[in-house]
């Protein structure tokens, strides 16, 4: 039973209105995202798009924490979902002494951890300990070695996702994102289980989109397929910071204006 009214609300969305979601790192992002999203994920992407970090797997239990703290306090009505880092939940006990640090330094909602089978029995224990947990199956990048590629190719590997969603779905998680898999792989999925599915390259056929927010802004440099880029920012601060240089250069600020 999902005590959380937030969670239940997130899990009752099943093959309702869609389910709006995005990353955010610091309050000032969060402030904006909590406006037009159901959930705000402090994503372990904060590693590569934020650090300029190889993988996702070199991020901290104290890094995500610090980052999701500052989040905190710019969402007031979506659901927090923080990720757990890699080698943060290598078994039972482990998992949930860190899950409780995190939900007790910054007062999520819920937590995120990469994995199905191979890890069924840790999660099973956190939800069995009241700790809500988003799931996540297809692309696994705290896993995965090399080029990020699609997954769902083989008759194997299709067989081997299907099988971590229903797993995932049977021990209560109340979402599960689905990353980068090929879109009949993500229908089927979505049609086999209860909870709702999240996709992140994974096609139309889920409860709900998410995306890292820096990508579809356009001020990283990650330009996947699955990313639509709704704006260029970086062209914007590029454009700020070359008139403030000028400005500086010639004289023209500060101006009276900016006096005392
Ligand atoms: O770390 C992250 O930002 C994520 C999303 C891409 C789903 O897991």
């Amino acid at each position: 039973m999902m005590k959380n009214r937030k969670i239940r609300e997130i899990f009752k969305r099943k093959n309702k209105n869609p389910i709006v979601c995005l990353t955010a790192y610091s309050k000032t992002i969060a402030e904006i995202l909590d406006k037009y999203c159901d959930i705000v994920l402090v994503g372990d992407s904060l590693g590569m798009v934020l650090y300029g970090m190889k993988s996702t797997r070199e991020v901290t239990l104290d890094m995500i924490i610090n980052h999701a703290k500052s989040v905190k306090r710019g969402i007031s009505k979506s659901v927090l979902v923080i990720d757990m880092p890699y080698q943060t939940y290598r078994n039972k006990k482990e998992a949930y002494k860190n899950a409780k640090k995190i939900i007790k330094s910054t007062k999520c909602d819920a937590l995120k951890l990469e994995g199905g089978k191979k890890i069924i029995n840790i999660i099973k224990y956190l939800i069995n300990k009241n700790i809500p947990v988003m799931g996540h199956i297809g692309l696994l990048p705290q896993s995965e070695r090399g080029k990020f590629k699609f997954k769902g190719r083989g008759s194997i590997e299709r067989k081997r996702i299907i099988e971590d969603a229903i797993l995932l779905s049977k021990v209560g998680v109340f979402a599960i994102v689905i990353e980068c898999v090929e879109e009949s792989l993500a229908k089927i999925i979505s049609k086999s289980i209860p909870v709702p599915i999240i996709g992140i390259g994974a096609s139309k056929h889920c409860d709900g989109q998410i995306l890292v927010t820096d990508d579809l802004l356009g001020l990283s440099n990650f330009t996947p397929r699955f990313v639509r880029k709704y704006s260029n920012i970086k062209k914007i601060i590029n454009e700020s910071v070359l008139r403030f240089r000028r400005d500086v250069i010639n004289g023209n600020f500060p101006s009276r204006k900016n006096i005392y």
